[in-house]
Order: structure tokens, then C-alpha cells, then sequence
């Protein structure tokens, strides 16, 4: 048998996600607590004991935390929790006031809901073009913002950071520019959902600078940002969502419309949904049951984090020394990634779309046979948005918007089929991955290397070798 023929022995892996691997006794009482008082309802009951609220209250400090010796931003960061990240994203799109005749410029690697929220707010979604972060491209800001974009939604993925400090000094710039000709400044929403605890170099602001420049939890540079607790994120209450931002103004709708649209009174607060209607409401409430959990978890999250990212650094490193090229880093020397994915590229760079797509498949279905959960990046679901059918037909809603709407009528310029990203589909198209989990041990972490020698010898060596003849 020849090495590119050889596959290493079955091995088990827990079939784990992030946060909820590490549930135990702690997630057990914070459950039993809110149960036994009968009050599981974030504004009143029984015997409150508003984990909500205090929820919010740590999860702002710890999002606050920024690395390096760099004084903390001045304005204190403002947080709402609710019942889910799409829910927190349809939320601070409605707080922005997003809505027809508005763009909502959106990268075309992200999640449906981000798009969908977009949809749902009756705005059209503009696609932008990636880098090899895999994240917005700074570089396409300038072309695809017009005199109609609202909102620029940036969503790091897969754990990864996108070139935030280029992305926000862009935007600044773009904003000056927009102040002389007397246009609103654009806003700029951080999708996080999938990177609570990255972090990256830069200034936040999207209109002037909002803090020092420093390593900056990503969600925090923006107008706004959203998280997500669902089970695939670093931490886990099953469902859950959060709203960031430093703006005390927008903070006030946000809380309003997460509540029935109604916000408190700012002197004299009477009731729980609040005195003053600014808007007709979402119902967005996190329950004291989802918050206990996740205060246990974020207490856990460093931790989960610290695994992650060494696994992941050692997995990506043990690729990196088969000649294996992995995704670039935003900021080489201090990658902020929370290490929840290894992504790396296929042989082949040069061969045709069609034979990498094959090549792709098989890699995955190779990998797939161990329990790694990989992904063949051109095939990722949802998280394309060439997949998105509803999107390329432009699928209206029940009323015929977005695209139906009169004031909507300039969604011709803009379509949604493969190709319209060209350098993120050559990226997806070249790339593959898989979970990295939070709790590999040694022994686990040797087992998923001896796969990926096995990989390389089967796939990359015989390229290597025809190249060379
Ligand atoms: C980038 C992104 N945005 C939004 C969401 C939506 O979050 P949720 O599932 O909590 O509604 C997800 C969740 O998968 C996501 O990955």
C-alpha cells in the first residue's frame, strides 16, 4: 500500500458544541434557583431574581475588556438581551430605522437570518465582496455604498476577524465625505453571532473615533452589534441573542422595540414595557431561565476560548507544516479568532471551478468519515449566498416586498446569483473546513493530525508530485 491509499484508525470524538459541552452542576442550580422561585420572567413575578438584567450588566463588562495597555473607551457599552441573534439583529435593524428605499449593504458569507432581517425590515440587501479573511473587503466599501445605504452590516465568520481597523477608518472616511454633501453618516451593525470573544486591532466609530486604538471585542467597533446563543456559538443558553452599542439614544429604541415598542419614561419610569410608544414593538424578551444559564456560561467563557484557540493554533500549524496554505489572518502576529474553525485551502489552485468542486466534495466526504464535521466551503448551506434561493429569485413577502415596493424599484440594479462576488467565490470554492472542539485532549488532537497527514498524502502529494514532472 502507498502512503496516498494509507487511512489512520477510527477514533471518537465528544459530538460537542462550545458552551454546551461544558454544562453542569453550576448550569443545573441556576436553573433549579429561577424554578424554585416560580419566576421566570425577566420584569416581575414572584421572587424575581432578574439574572436578566444582571446578565446584561456582565456581559457588557466582559465585551468591554479590551487587551493591551489602552485605557478603556469612555462611553460605557449599553446591552440589551433577547430571545435569539436573528431576533437581536430584525431588532437593531428597526432601531436604525432601516426600512423602504434603504440598502443594507451585506457580505455574501454570512448566515440567512442575516439577510432575511434585512428583508424583514423592507430594505434591499446589496452584496459585498470578501478578502481572504473571508470577511468584508475594506477595499469594496467605497464602490458599493451609494447615496441610499443605510446600514453596513459586517459579520465575522466562523470565529474569524475581518479587517475591522480598515473597515471602520473606511467608513469614517466615507462618512466625512457624506457629512459635506449632506448625507446621513451609514451605520454600521456587527453580525457577531458567530464570534463572541474575537477581538481585533482598531478604532471603534463609524462616524468619529469612539475609543482608543487598541484590540477591541468584535461587536464593539460598530453603531451596534448582535450575538447569538444558540447552540453553535461560544456559549450557549439553547436560544438566546444580545444588542450592543455605545449609543445611549439608540439603546433607548432598542429596549423599547425588544419590549413592545414602548420605552421607559427617563425621570419617572411607571411600567415594566415602558411610558413612551417609539414604534410598534418586537416580542424580543430573554426569560430568567435562558439568562441563568447563560451567566454560568459566561463565566466559562475564557476558558472555552483559551481551549479553542490552542487547539485550533496547533491543528492550523500542523497543516501550515505540510505546505497546507490556511486562511489569512487579519492581523498575523495577534489573531483575535476564537479558534472555533480550522479553514484551509485545497490543492489544485489552478485547476478549473468544476474539477475544485469535486475535489471539494470528496475532501469533504474523506474528512467526513471521522468525526470532524467538515465543511466544503462552496457547499456551506445558508451561509452562501448563492444557496439562498429565496434570495437569487428575489422571493417576496407575503405584501410583495421588499422588491415589490415602489420605493423599492431600483432592487433591478442589484442581483444575487453565483458570480456576482467573484473573489469570494474563488475563496469558497477553494476552501475547506471543520470544528475545532473546546475540549480535545492530547490524545484526541494527535488522532485529528494523523487524519490530516493521511489527507495531505492522498490529496495534496500526488498534485505535488504531478506538478513537478
Ligand atoms: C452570522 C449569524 N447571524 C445570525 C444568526 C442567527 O442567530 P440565531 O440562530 O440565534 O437566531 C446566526 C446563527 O446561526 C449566525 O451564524
Amino acid at each position: 500500500m502507498n502512503l496516498s491509499d494509507a487511512r489512520p484508525p477510527q477514533f471518537e470524538l465528544p459530538y460537542e458544541f462550545p458552551g454546551a459541552i461544558w454544562y453542569g452542576q453550576e448550569e443545573l442550580e441556576a436553573v433549579e434557583k429561577v424554578i424554585q422561585r416560580r419566576s421566570p420572567f425577566r420584569y416581575y413575578g414572584p421572587d424575581c431574581l432578574h439574572e436578566t438584567r444582571a446578565f446584561e450588566q456582565e456581559f457588557g463588562q466582559w465585551l468591554s475588556r479590551i487587551t493591551g495597555n489602552v485605557p478603556e473607551p469612555s462611553d460605557p457599552l449599553y446591552v440589551t438581551a433577547v430571545n435569539s441573534g436573528t431576533g437581536a439583529l430584525e431588532v437593531a435593524l428597526d432601531a436604525l430605522g432601516v426600512g423602504v428605499g434603504d440598502e443594507v449593504i451585506v457580505p455574501g458569507f454570512m448566515w440567512v437570518s442575516t439577510i432575511s432581517a434585512v428583508i424583514r425590515s423592507r430594505a434591499i440587501p446589496v452584496l459585498i465582496d470578501s478578502d481572504d479573511t473571508l470577511g468584508l473587503d475594506p477595499k469594496c466599501l467605497e464602490k458599493t455604498i451609494t447615496a441610499r445605504t443605510k446600514v453596513v452590516i459586517v459579520v465575522p465568520m466562523l470565529g474569524g476577524v475581518p479587517r475591522m481597523a480598515q473597515i471602520m477608518a473606511e467608513i469614517r472616511r466615507i462618512n466625512a465625505q457624506r457629512r459635506s454633501s449632506g448625507l446621513e453618516p451609514v451605520r454600521v451593525l456587527e453580525d457577531a453571532a458567530q464570534a463572541l470573544g474575537a477581538f481585533a486591532h482598531g478604532i471603534p466609530g463609524s462616524v468619529i473615533p469612539q475609543g482608543p486604538e487598541g484590540s477591541h471585542k468584535v461587536g464593539t467597533f460598530g453603531d451596534v452589534g448582535t450575538f447569538s446563543l444558540q447552540i453553535n456559538k461560544s456559549i450557549s443558553s439553547g436560544e438566546g441573542g444580545m444588542i450592543v452599542t455605545r449609543d445611549p439614544a439608540l439603546h433607548r429604541r432598542i429596549e423599547a422595540l425588544h419590549n413592545a415598542g414602548y420605552a421607559p419614561h427617563p425621570q419617572t419610569p411607571k411600567d415594566w414595557y415602558g411610558d413612551v410608544p417609539v414604534g410598534w414593538g418586537h416580542g424580543r424578551r430573554m426569560s430568567e431561565l435562558q439568562a441563568a444559564v447563560a451567566r454560568v456560561q459566561l463565566g466559562r467563557l475564557d476558558k472555552i476560548l483559551s481551549h479553542m484557540r490552542s487547539s485550533h493554533d496547533r491543528l492550523e500549524s500542523h497543516l501550515q507544516s505540510l505546505g497546507i496554505r490556511t486562511r489569512v489572518r487579519a492581523d498575523a502576529k495577534q489573531p483575535g479568532d476564537t479558534g472555533y474553525y480550522c479553514v484551509f485551502d485545497l490543492p489544485n489552485p489552478n485547476s478549473s471551478e468544476a474539477t475544485r468542486i469535486e475535489l471539494g466534495r470528496e475532501m469533504a466526504t474523506y474528512l467526513g468519515d471521522y468525526p470532524l464535521r467538515p465543511w466544503y466551503l462552496h457547499d456551506f448551506e445558508v451561509h452562501v449566498y448563492y444557496n439562498i434561493e429565496p434570495l437569487v429569485s428575489k422571493h417576496p413577502l407575503p405584501d410583495g416586498g421588499p422588491w415589490g415596493y415602489p420605493g423599492n424599484a431600483f432592487h433591478h440594479a442589484y442581483q444575487y446569483e453565483k458570480g456576482s462576488l467573484p473573489y469570494l467565490d474563488e475563496r469558497l470554492t477553494s476552501s475547506l473546513g471543520f470544528n475545532v472542539p473546546s475540549q480535545l485532549n492530547a490524545e484526541q488532537e494527535k488522532a485529528i493530525k494523523e487524519v490530516l497527514t493521511a489527507m495531505f498524502y492522498r490529496f495534496y502529494a500526488p498534485a505535488k508530485a504531478r506538478a513537478s514532472i
